[in-house]
Formats: structure tokens, C-alpha cells, sequence
């Protein structure tokens, strides 16, 4: 065994793999993060590296693998809190398609270790037709952080698991302090309206460490849903990319075929999936499009899908006849991305545990894709 290897064992502590102890490192990834952010004192947010978004016109987050969907999640923020418009688009896709971009634009890459490659030469890309960049990056000495205008960081700590987990949860951290920074800056909120929010986003850390404590549920539904072969997840608003999100954590561990849709999708297509005993996996916090997503449920249900739904407590009173409840704590909508995440990945990480899969170097997989 090698040094490195044996430093390694021990850093893993009490648990299993890199993974599941990564999902327990979650809140202190997401308040250190935070910190890099938010005033403690103050209650305001600021935005590392002096970029004055009240002269940004548009957002082009470029990403790949989960930062993407982190990307994604961020998009729902700085439009709803900042009226910014923003883009989020698979790096490898917009580095070759010719993208039309205006002056105003702020190129965004976001990315765990900094040194994937179709996301920095979409940041690359994006310098050269004279745009500013900035990168959020969890590895500060990276290609990306270095070569970017500015650095907005991400404080997760060294991730080891291949399957990102405490990265992903730190990107978001970071892009919902930012956003709630552009819509003070953008005159969108304010100095009011910005305490509040950030007290919200300052309950994160504590409130995923409520999450967490679904862990024993989802657990217990692991033996079925091991022996799926597809799995759904579906989710309305920021919950739908978490829904992607939830389907490519499944499917890089357990090698279960996984998809995410959003919710109001389910007639175009995903609905003819469905038949006895497809497990359906539906991510809906109790918020205004809740009534929906349940609507969507009871078709599902009537079709014989077996719905897992993980909501919070007034959500489960809700939930439709038959289906299985993983409660995860109340939160703010502002902040429901962050705690909904760590019970996806827990799901994720029980199945690949109870299918005896290498959960920490799943097969095929890279945790840094530095060529194309
Ligand atoms: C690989 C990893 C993923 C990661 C993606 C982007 O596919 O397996 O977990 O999301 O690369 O990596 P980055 O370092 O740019 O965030």
C-alpha cells in the first residue's frame, strides 16, 4: 500500500467510502463555503473578486457532468432573485457550436477540480471573443482558477469519490449567495429583503444536516429499487434539475439505467415508461407547484408506478394513496436544492452499496476528464 493510499484510509474515519462520508461532510463544505460570501455579522453578501453585476447583462454558465447541474440550479436563482438572464449549457457542446454571445455577457465556468477539459476551453473560448469570465472551482490552484478573470471558490474540501456529492452542494451554496449579491446589485431586492434571504441561505448547512438523518428511510428502500431496472425522478422548478441530477448519481454507482424529467413532461413521453412496479422517484418540497407535481403522482399511480415521494413533513400529510414517504426537513424554497440533495444522493449511494458495486471508482468513470 502506498502512503498516499494509506493517508487516504484514514481521512475515510468511520465510514465505508469516500462517498458516503463526503455526503456527511455536506454542511461543513456548504458553511465553509458560505463563508467565502456572506457577512456573518451583517447578513450581506458579497461577490469575490469585485464583478459589479449591475453591468452584466447575461450569464453563460458553461459545465460538465454535475457542475452542470449545479449550473442549472443557479440559472433558476439569478433569474427569479437577480432578473438576469442566464444560459447554462454543456461546455462541450458550446465550445465547438459557434455561440452567438453579447459584450455584456459574463462567461461562467463552474467545475470541482478546475481541469476538465471541454469546460476550460469553453472558458478559453469564451475569453477570447474578449468576454469576462469568472470560475467557480473547488481546487484553487487549477488551470481554471487561474485562468479565469475572477475566482468565485467553492470551500468542499478535497472530494475523493469519483460520484460528486459535497462539490455539487458547495456550487450551490455559492451560486445562491451569488445571486442574492446580483439582486442587490441589480436593485432588485433590498438591504431588507437581502438580510432575510441570506438568513435563509445561512440555515443551509444546519438544515442538510437535518437531511442527512433521512439516511436509515432510504436505506430501507434500497433493496427494491436495487433490483430496478429504470428508475425515474421527477421534479418541477429547481427540483428538476436536482432530478437530473438524482438520475446521473444512480446511474454513475449502480449502473441503473436513470432518468430525470421535469414533472409537467410526464405526458410527452416519459408516461409511456410506466407500467407495474416502475419505481418513480419524485422530488417535490411543499411549494406553489406542489398540487401539480401531485397531480402528476396520481397518473403515475394509476398506471401502477411505485412513487417514492421525498417532500417535507406538510408535503407527506399531502401525499397521494400507496405512495412511500422520505421526509426531509422543511426548508425555504431559496434554500430546498441544498437540503433535497443529500437524500437523492444517499438513494444513489445505498442502492451501488447494496448491489456491491465499487461505489468510489464506479466502472468507466474519471473524477477528472482532462481529455476529450
Ligand atoms: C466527471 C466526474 C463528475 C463531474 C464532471 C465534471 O465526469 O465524474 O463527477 O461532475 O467530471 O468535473 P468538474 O471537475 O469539472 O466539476
Amino acid at each position: 500500500q502506498t502512503v498516499a493510499a494509506s493517508v487516504a484510509l484514514m481521512e475515510k474515519g468511520n465510514y465505508r467510502h469516500f462517498m458516503e462520508k463526503e455526503i456527511h461532510d455536506q454542511p461543513e463544505a456548504c458553511q465553509h463555503t458560505l463563508s467565502a460570501y456572506v457577512d456573518p455579522v451583517t447578513d450581506h453578501t458579497h461577490t469575490p473578486g469585485g464583478v459589479d453585476f449591475a453591468k452584466v447583462d447575461r450569464l453563460q454558465i458553461v459545465a460538465c457532468g454535475t457542475a452542470g447541474y449545479a449550473g442549472q440550479i443557479g440559472r433558476y436563482l439569478f433569474e427569479r432573485l437577480a432578473k438576469l438572464p442566464t444560459d447554462v449549457e454543456a461546455a462541450s457542446e458550446f465550445r465547438y457550436r459557434e455561440p452567438a454571445v453579447t459584450p455584456g455577457t459574463l462567461g461562467v465556468a463552474i467545475s470541482q477540480s478546475g481541469e476538465t477539459a471541454d469546460t476550460l476551453a469553453a472558458l478559453r473560448w469564451c475569453k477570447a471573443q474578449g468576454l469576462k469570465t469568472a470560475a467557480v472551482v473547488n481546487v484553487h490552484e487549477s488551470t481554471m482558477a487561474r485562468e479565469a478573470d475572477v475566482l468565485w471558490p467553492t470551500h468542499a474540501g478535497p472530494e475523493i469519490g469519483v460520484a460528486s456529492t459535497k462539490a455539487f452542494t458547495s456550487q450551490v451554496s455559492a451560486l445562491t449567495a451569488l445571486a442574492i449579491s446580483a439582486a442587490v446589485a441589480r436593485g432588485c431586492i433590498d438591504a431588507a429583503e437581502e438580510r432575510r434571504l441570506t438568513k435563509i441561505l445561512m440555515e443551509a448547512p444546519r438544515l442538510i444536516a437535518d437531511s442527512i438523518q433521512v439516511e436509515e428511510a432510504v436505506r430501507a428502500l434500497a433493496p427494491e429499487l436495487a433490483a430496478a431496472r429504470d428508475v425515474l425522478y421527477f421534479g418541477r422548478g429547481a427540483m428538476f434539475p436536482l432530478a437530473l441530477e438524482a438520475a446521473l448519481k444512480l446511474k454513475e454507482i449502480s449502473y441503473i439505467h436513470a432518468e430525470g424529467y421535469a414533472a409537467g413532461e410526464l405526458k410527452h413521453g416519459p408516461i409511456a415508461l410506466i407500467d407495474q412496479g416502475t419505481p418513480v422517484i419524485v422530488i417535490a418540497p411543499t411549494d406553489h407547484l406542489f398540487e401539480k407535481t401531485i397531480s402528476n403522482m396520481s397518473e403515475v399511480a394509476a398506471r401502477g408506478g411505485k412513487i417514492i415521494l421525498i417532500t417535507d413533513e406538510a408535503g407527506a400529510r399531502n401525499a397521494p394513496k400507496g405512495a412511500r414517504t422520505i421526509v426531509a426537513p422543511t426548508a425555504d424554497p431559496l434554500i430546498a436544492p441544498l437540503v433535497f440533495a443529500a437524500p437523492i444522493q444517499l438513494l444513489a449511494y445505498h442502492v451501488a452499496v447494496q448491489k456491491g458495486a465499487d461505489v468510489d471508482q464506479p466502472r468507466n468513470l474519471a473524477k477528472s476528464v482532462t481529455v476529450e
